[in-house]
Order: C-alpha cells, then structure tokens, then sequence
C-alpha cells in the first residue's frame, strides 16, 4: 500500500490517499455563512491539484456554533445550495468532498486571526454554549450559557439536519468535528466538562454527546456514506486531569460499532495551558498510529509536508489517509507534485497535461 493506492470507503473511492485538511477560510464577507466564488475556487483548486479527498473547513451547524461571523455554514437549504458548485467542481476533477460538521462550543464568538481573534462582544458576536457556564479563559471572554438538556437535544438535531444538508449539497463524506476544543470535545475533556448530570462525570457520560451526534446521523444518511470524526488525541496537559491518548484510543474503538469509519487524528485545543511539543515533521503522527491500534481506521495529520514523508505514512501503516494542512495552502497542486516524485501516475488533469509532457 502507498500514498497512492485507492482508499475505499462504503461506498465511495477516493483515488488517492491525500486529503485535504479543514482550513477555516474566515472568508464569507458578509457574514452569512454562505459559501462564495473564494470556497469555490480553494477547495475546487485543491481538486484540480490531485487530491483524493477535499475537505471543506469546519462548517458550523448553527449560527452560534461559528468560531468567527466570517465562518462557513450549512444551518439552512440556502447555505445547503451555496455548496452545490463546489461539490460539483470537485468531483468534476475526480476528487472527493468532504464536509466538516462544526460547533464552536464555547471558543465561539471571535474574531478572525488576521483581525486579532478575540472574542466579538455586542451586537457583531453572540453568546457562545458550552458544557458549564465557565467561559474560554483567554482576555476578554465572553459570557457563556450552560447548555441544559433542551439545548444539548438542539445541538444534537443541529448535526443531524446539516449532515442531511450536506448530502444534499453533494458531500460524499461527513467529518464530525469533536477536536480542538470545540463544543463536542468540551464534553469529551474532563478539563472543560464538569457537568454531573449523564453529559458529564465518568468517560462514559463525557462521551456521550458524542456518540449520541454520531448515532444519530448514521441513522439519517445512507450506510453507503463515509462518517469521520476528527479527535484531538489529547489535551497536552499532562499536569492535570485532561483528555489522553489512551482515553481517544478507547474511543475510537467504540465509535467504530456506532459507524464511525475513520478517526481523523489531532490534538490540542482545549486549553490556553496546553504545552503543545515541538511541532516538527509528522508531529501527531505518533498519536494517529496509537489509536490506529484500536482498530478503528485512521488519518494522521500534522507536520506532513513532503511526498516522500506523506507516503512513509501510508507504507509503514501507520494511517490510513495521509491528511495535508498548511502545505495545501502553500501548493495546492500537493498531490499531483507527489505523484510526479514518487513515479506514480499524475491526476493531472486534461487541461494542463501539455505541461508535463
Ligand atoms: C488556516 C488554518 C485553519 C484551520 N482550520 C481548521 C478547521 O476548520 N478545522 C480543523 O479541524 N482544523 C483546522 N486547522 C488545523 C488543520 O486542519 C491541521 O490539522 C493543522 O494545520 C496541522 O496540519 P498541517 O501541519 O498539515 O498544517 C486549521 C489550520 C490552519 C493553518
């Protein structure tokens, strides 16, 4: 097996074995969360740059759930039909897409990175939910409400509907975001977690919310669609009670009978304390073949920048996808540069073949 071998799934194929990683784009301008001619052509050009699997950024399932007002959506059919061009290009370009299902929890509300990302109090942000009403400890935080057994049960009901959107739309495969500290895995963590109803407490009541989205939208979509989860492995606090390797590892094992068919492997987020390691070549690659153990498929993200390095994954076993972020906003032609290096077949499309003749 190599970077190149067909990755199948139920019942999609994707070509390859690079996927492209969510990248918030914080680019709908008008604050709509409606995707535009920018997604379109990000997402399309990652298409046409041979990727097997294009992933859109975190997609919030309701307005609350966007980390800033510029976030991408799917909380309605309009936003459902924004999307449909950019499903149709990528596939046009033999491509897969990918959507991943967000909820901002409480790191909702802020502004975008190149504007400072601090939370958007007043009338331009909103109240952001969480698991308790203890807001993110950063600056200026924002208020936050408690989410009460009505607001989980809307939460839950918001993934099922954009899960149902996104095929619609023309997704072939839904990623459920529960990673980087956001709403789902504020649940996950003891660290953000300290509900004592049965959302909170034990491991069990941690993950619940989590197995019950997944639950859920495996019973509204077909079975022959992929469902992702992306995982932050651990919370890299190791000073104190947090979300573990072993804990993400014991997870993705029982997610797996609930339909889950790859567990896309992260980490950090949940807290401004977190020691994150030296963020050097494959540095969560370590944590992707861990949980991997499991059983339970894998895609290892991270610090893969280079062909070589992005195939050592797939060869040695050690993920199933090799999931490329930053290098994909450096070239987004990746995967057809890696065909070339490695002596694999180019996806190079029609158009463009008179330049690698
Ligand atoms: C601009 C930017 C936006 C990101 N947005 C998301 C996101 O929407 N969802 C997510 O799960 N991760 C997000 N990430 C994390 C990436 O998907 C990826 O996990 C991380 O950058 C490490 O991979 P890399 O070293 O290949 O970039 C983002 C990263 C960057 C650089």
């Amino acid at each position: 097996m190599h970077l190149f071998t067909p990755f199948e799934c139920r019942d999609v194929t994707a070509r390859n074995r690079v996927t492209v990683s969510p990248m918030c784009q914080y680019a709908c301008e008008d604050e709509d969360g409606l995707a535009d001619d920018w997604h379109l052509v990000h997402l399309g050009s990652r298409a046409t740059g041979g990727a097997g699997i294009v992933m859109t950024e975190a997609t919030a399932v309701t307005p609350r759930g966007r980390i800033s007002p510029q976030d991408l959506g799917i909380w309605s059919d309009e936003h459902a039909a924004a999307l449909e061009s950019v499903t149709e290009y990528i596939a046009s370009q033999g491509a897969l897409s990918a959507i991943q299902l967000a909820h901002a929890g409480r790191k909702a509300s802020t502004s975008r990175p190149s504007e400072g990302g601090d939370p958007v109090h007043g009338d331009s942000g909103w109240t952001p939910v969480g698991p308790t009403d203890e807001p993110w400890p950063h600056g200026d935080s924002i208020a936050t409400e408690r989410l009460d057994s009505a607001g989980i049960e809307r939460v839950k009901r918001a993934f099922v509907d954009a899960a149902v959107r996104a095929l619609d739309a023309g997704f072939d495969i839904l990623e459920i975001h529960a990673a980087h500290g956001y709403l789902l895995h504020e649940f996950l963590s003891p660290v953000t977690n300290t509900r004592e109803d049965e959302y909170g407490g034990d491991f069990e009541g941690r993950t619940r919310l989590l197995k019950d989205v997944v639950t859920d939208v495996r019973e509204a979509v077909p079975d022959g669609t992929p469902v992702f989860v992306r995982l932050s492995a651990t919370d890299w606090l190791s000073d104190r009670r947090s979300w573990t390797v072993e804990a993400s590892s014991r997870l993705a094992g029982e997610l797996q009978p609930l339909g889950v068919d790859l567990v896309d492997v992260s980490a950090g987020g949940i807290h401004p304390d977190q020691q994150v390691p030296d963020t050097g070549p494959h540095y969560q690659v370590p944590y992707a073949e861990r949980i991997g153990e499991s059983g339970t498929p894998v895609g290892a993200v991270g610090g893969i920048t280079t062909p070589e390095g992005a195939d050592e994954v797939i060869r040695n076993d050690r993920a199933d996808l090799a999931v490329v972020g930053r290098e994909h906003l450096r070239d987004p032609y990746f995967a057809i540069r890696a065909a070339e290096a490695l002596g694999y077949d180019a996806p190079v499309p029609r158009q463009y073949e008179r330049g690698f003749e």
